[in-house]
């Protein structure tokens, strides 16, 4: 009997589920998305509950598109939205919304331990200190949450990144793997462990931590009621690592872009744990008996600010209408967009910056402003690939996630950074990640050549612009963030 994968790739905002044959073809697909909750400015919260629900219903439909039962599902590979923080009881109940990644409740806490504890921090976990990791989040709810602190004292709690408590609803196991382990702020990436100092300083008790396996082997089997039989749940791993891992860039120096609310882009270093100042150090994935680092930019808004265009401004109806209007106009004409929003990510790592549109004249139009939005995630890009090169060398740059269907922003990516930039056949790279790393623990995939022969480029864009603009350009754009730093604090 031919068999399939499934993937579960439960994002920011919504959860999907993707059916694979061998030659990584899309059989089936659901997709349902959940509420978004923002208490207080800055806060942003889902329910798990409303995760899990969408997660089910978007497996069930994935079946039923691609017409096959469960028993047609040799195994279950998950990725998700990082570092988002949950806690539940041993029945999976949650005990308070998620906290997601985006939420700056932190700030102010992580900012008081920054200065004493930053070295330490980014030595052992890779990571520059900042409300977006799970450690903050932890505390918070340990510290805010009545009574969860003496369940937690009495073992009776468990904490997870999201994939972990999918896997619990799904199997009874309380695991992550590497991958998402690597951005809660608490795992020493050289040791491999949950690091104690770092627990003392959150004062996080050890006994609600997830087991730390590979992002590749079977972590349990789904419990009967959920799909009416047994199915391995047999990989792991952060969405933007899935994403590498789907691109096939398993070789050092491969480096990836995603394209989604916000910009990741990902260098496979192999072996390597490279520090950088002004990026994160982490770990891609756990595999046969090995662990992959990366380094790794995170951009936070990119996509967002299209969508912003669309319902904030609404100067658009949808986003695919960016490119359209970004090549009615010759140039930026000088207007400079910065989507600091929610601050800045990589590489300033400034939680004060915010949003400006800069070099409005009266002769500024939507166009220029869409041509903006667009220019400015591939100045993002940039300054992200610029900060990898002092450490590695980056040949060209694989895309993947929905802005990559903008050639326009495809070509002014490549010109931006004068190199190759390349579009796969299958840009469902997260979520294909996941379905290998699932299929690679159950031999429904043998290798990682296998893998490699199966990734096919669809278009490869070239650069085309001449030096002197990339230059002038480019330099308008640092202007331009000069101004958005701190502003916060004006
Ligand atoms: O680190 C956050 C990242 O994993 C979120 O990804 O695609 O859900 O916005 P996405």
């Amino acid at each position: 009997m031919e068999k399939f994968i499934l993937a579960l790739d439960e994002g920011t905002t919504s959860a999907r589920a993707m059916i694979f044959d061998k030659d990584s073809n899309v059989l089936g697909s659901g997709q349902y998305e959940f509420p978004q909750y923002f208490p207080k400015p800055g806060w942003v919260e889902h329910n798990p509950e409303e995760i899990w629900n969408a997660q089910v219903v978007a497996i069930k439909t994935a079946l039923e598109k691609a017409k096959i039962g469960p028993e047609k599902i040799a195994s279950i590979g998950i990725t998700n939205q990082r570092e988002t923080t949950i806690v539940w009881d041993k029945n999976g109940k949650p005990l308070y919304n998620a906290i997601v990644w985006q939420c700056r409740r932190t700030s102010e806490m992580v900012e008081k331990i920054k200065h004493e504890y930053g070295d330490i921090i980014k030595e052992k976990t890779g990571l520059v200190p900042d409300a977006y990791f799970s450690a903050s989040k932890l505390k918070w709810l340990l510290d805010n949450v009545p009574g969860l602190r003496e369940k937690a004292e009495k073992g009776e709690i468990k904490f997870g990144t999201v994939d972990s408590f999918l896997i619990y609803k799904l199997t009874g196991e309380h695991v992550t793997d590497y991958s998402n382990a690597s951005r809660t702020m608490l795992f020493n990436i050289k040791k491999l462990e949950w690091d104690d100092e770092l627990l003392e300083l959150f004062d996080i008790p050890q006994s609600l931590l997830p087991e730390v396996k590979e992002s590749s082997e079977i972590y349990g089997y789904t419990k009967k009621e959920i799909l009416g039989r047994e199915i391995p749940v047999s990989g792991d791993a952060g969405d933007q690592q899935a994403a590498l891992f789907g691109q096939a860039c398993f070789e050092e120096g491969m480096v990836k872009a995603t394209y989604g609310t916000g910009n990741f882009i990902l260098a496979n270093t192999g072996k390597m744990i490279l520090y950088s100042d002004n990026l994160l150090t982490t770990i891609a994935w756990g595999l046969n008996g090995e662990v992959n680092y990366a380094l790794e930019g995170s951009i936070f808004i990119t996509g967002a600010a299209i969508q912003w265009l669309r319902d904030g401004l609404k100067i658009i109806r949808d986003a695919t209408e960016t490119e359209e209007l970004a090549i009615r106009v010759l140039s930026n004409e000088g207007v400079y967009f910065v989507p600091a929003f929610v601050g800045l990510g990589a590489p300033y790592w400034d939680q004060y910056a915010r949003g400006l549109i800069i070099g409005i004249t009266r002769g500024t139009t939507r166009e220029h402003i869409a041509r903006a939005t667009l220019e400015a995630i591939a100045y993002l890009t940039r300054d992200v690939i610029e900060e990898m090169e002092k450490l590695i060398q980056v040949k060209e740059l694989r895309v993947d996630g929905g802005a990559t269907k903008n050639d326009f922003l495809m070509q002014f990516q490549a010109d931006i950074i004068n190199k190759n930039v390349i579009r796969p056949v299958v840009q469902e790279t997260t979520s294909l990640g996941a379905a290998y790393l699932a299929g690679l623990a159950v031999e429904y995939w043998e290798s990682l050549e296998e893998i490699r022969n199966l990734w096919k480029i669809e278009r490869t864009f070239e650069p085309v612009m001449d030096e002197e603009k990339r230059k002038r350009l480019y330099a308008g754009w640092k202007e331009a963030v000069k101004r958005a730093l701190a502003w916060a604090k004006v």
